[in-house]
Order: structure tokens, then sequence, then C-alpha cells
């Protein structure tokens, strides 16, 4: 009977869903999730979810909650090695996951400026940000990133206002086959066909365009 009688607690809970997780995810993003292993976000994503480049810790603000829980699912996976992330990641609950993500896509996205693609291209990072180099076929990252990398669906994660270090560490981490979590290995194909000159680059432009 106690068991029924949660089951159909649980139920109500679902019913009134949104509020209630838009609270935990808070709660868990500020003070940590319900494992001693699930530290507080905060600590690492900053308060407003900008992150903090120095410590290679990202913006998380504003990204889809979708691709924000499917980056803590590669993590558990072992397709996106991290040694900090891990165990943070193995602490939370499905509930947890989906309660927090929410809440880091309802803080503030960065705001980005208009860039088309129609531009004359200044710099090697802008080159390959809105042309790519389709001798090596590297396509434009605009292509798939949104135009000035602003990220585009549950999909295509934003560039723009990202860490330049943290933008550099995710494709080494392809060319070293640490970060395999991307479909038919977009990322990887293009990070290895990258030379650590265009990395640099290419990492700054973004970094640079996100206030
Ligand atoms: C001790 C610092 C630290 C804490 C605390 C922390 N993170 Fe992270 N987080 C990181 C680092 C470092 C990375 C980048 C890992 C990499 O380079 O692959 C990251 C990456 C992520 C990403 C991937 C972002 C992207 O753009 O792909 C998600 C999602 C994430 N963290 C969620 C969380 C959640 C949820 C919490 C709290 C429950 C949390 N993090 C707590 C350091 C931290
Ligand atoms: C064909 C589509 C496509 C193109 C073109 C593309 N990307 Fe990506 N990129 C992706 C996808 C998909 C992901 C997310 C993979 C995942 O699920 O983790 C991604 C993720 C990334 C990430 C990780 C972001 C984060 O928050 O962790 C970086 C950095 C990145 N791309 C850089 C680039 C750069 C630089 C270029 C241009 C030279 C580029 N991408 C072009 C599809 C693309």
């Amino acid at each position: 009977m106690r068991a029924f009688k949660h089951l159909i607690y649980g139920g109500l809970l679902a019913a009134a869903i949104s509020p209630a997780m838009a609270d935990d995810g808070e709660k868990i993003y500020k003070q940590g999730g319900s494992q001693p292993g699930a530290l507080a976000c905060v600590t690492c994503h900053m308060p407003d979810g900008k992150g903090m480049d120095a410590g290679g810790f990202p913006k998380i603000a504003g990204d889809s909650a979708v691709y924000l829980s499917k980056q803590i699912h590669d993590f558990k996976k072992g397709l996106r090695e991290n040694a900090i992330m891990l165990p943070i990641a193995s602490a939370l609950t499905e509930e947890e996951i989906k309660a927090v993500t929410q809440y880091m896509s309802s803080l503030d996205k960065v705001q980005v400026p208009e860039i088309t693609r129609a531009k004359t291209p200044e710099g090697l990072g802008e080159q390959l940000a809105i042309r790519g180099d389709w001798s090596r076929s590297i396509p434009e990252c605009v292509a798939c990133h949104g135009p000035g990398g602003v990220g585009v669906g549950d999909t295509f994660p934003p560039l723009a206002g990202q860490g330049a270090k943290y933008l550099a560490a995710q494709l080494h981490a392809w060319q070293q086959g640490t970060r395999k979590n991307d479909q038919n290995d977009l990322m990887g194909h293009i990070a290895r066909s990258l030379t650590e000159e265009e990395i640099i680059a290419v990492a700054d432009y973004f970094a640079g365009l996100g206030k």
C-alpha cells in the first residue's frame, strides 16, 4: 500500500513537473545533487553560467537542455573522457540531469553580433569559420553551428562566447580520440584536418564573438 501511495504521489509530482523541476534544477546547480559526488555546478560553471575559461570550465548558459543532457550521458559512458566531469555526471540521477539541464538552459545566452557569410573574412580564424577550406574537405563552421556560431537546435552547440581554451581543448580531444561522441564522426574529421595554428585561430575567433 505504501509503495502504491508512493506511485500515485510520484504521478502527481510528474503532472506538476515544470515549476517543481525548475526549482530542483536551480537547487542542484547551486548546492549539488542528492549523492555526495554530485558537486554544485555553480563552483565551476559560475552563477551566470558563463563558465571560467582559465580553469577550462565551459559556458553552459542558454544552451539546449537536450544537448547538455547528451553531454552528461556521454561523460558517463566515457565517450567524452574527462576526469572532473566523469564522477559528477555519474553521481547525478536521471531526474536530476533533466532538472539541472533545464535550469542551465534557462540562463541568459551571450549576445552575438550578426555576421553573414557574405562578409569578407579577416584573418585565419574567420576564414575557417565562414569559408572553411574545401580543398581539404573542411566545411565552414557556421554551416552547422549557425551564423556567428550561435548554435542550431539541440544538435549543434553554440561556439560564440565559449572560452578559447575550452574550444581548443575540445578540438584536441577529438584529434586524440578522447572525445568521440558526435554522430558520423563529423567533428572528428574536422578536428583531425586542422593544424595547431588553425585550432588556436578559430578558437580565439569564436571566443571573441559573444559577450
Ligand atoms: C570542479 C569543476 C566542475 C564542477 C563542479 C562541474 N563541472 Fe561541468 N564541466 C567542468 C569541466 C572542466 C568541463 C569540460 C570538460 C571537457 O573539457 O570535456 C565541464 C563540462 C560540462 C558540460 C559539457 C558542456 C558542453 O558545452 O559540452 C556539462 C553539460 C556539464 N559540465 C554539466 C555540469 C553539471 C550539471 C554540474 C553540476 C551537477 C557540473 N557540470 C559541475 C567542470 C565542472
Ligand atoms: C557538419 C556539421 C559540423 C561542422 C561543419 C562543424 N561542426 Fe563542430 N560540432 C558539430 C556537432 C554535431 C557537435 C556536437 C557533438 C556532440 O554531440 O557532442 C559539434 C561540436 C563542436 C565543438 C564542441 C562544443 C562544446 O560546447 O563542447 C567545437 C569546439 C566545435 N564543434 C568546433 C567546430 C569548428 C571550429 C568548426 C569549423 C572548423 C566546426 N565545429 C564545424 C558539427 C559540426
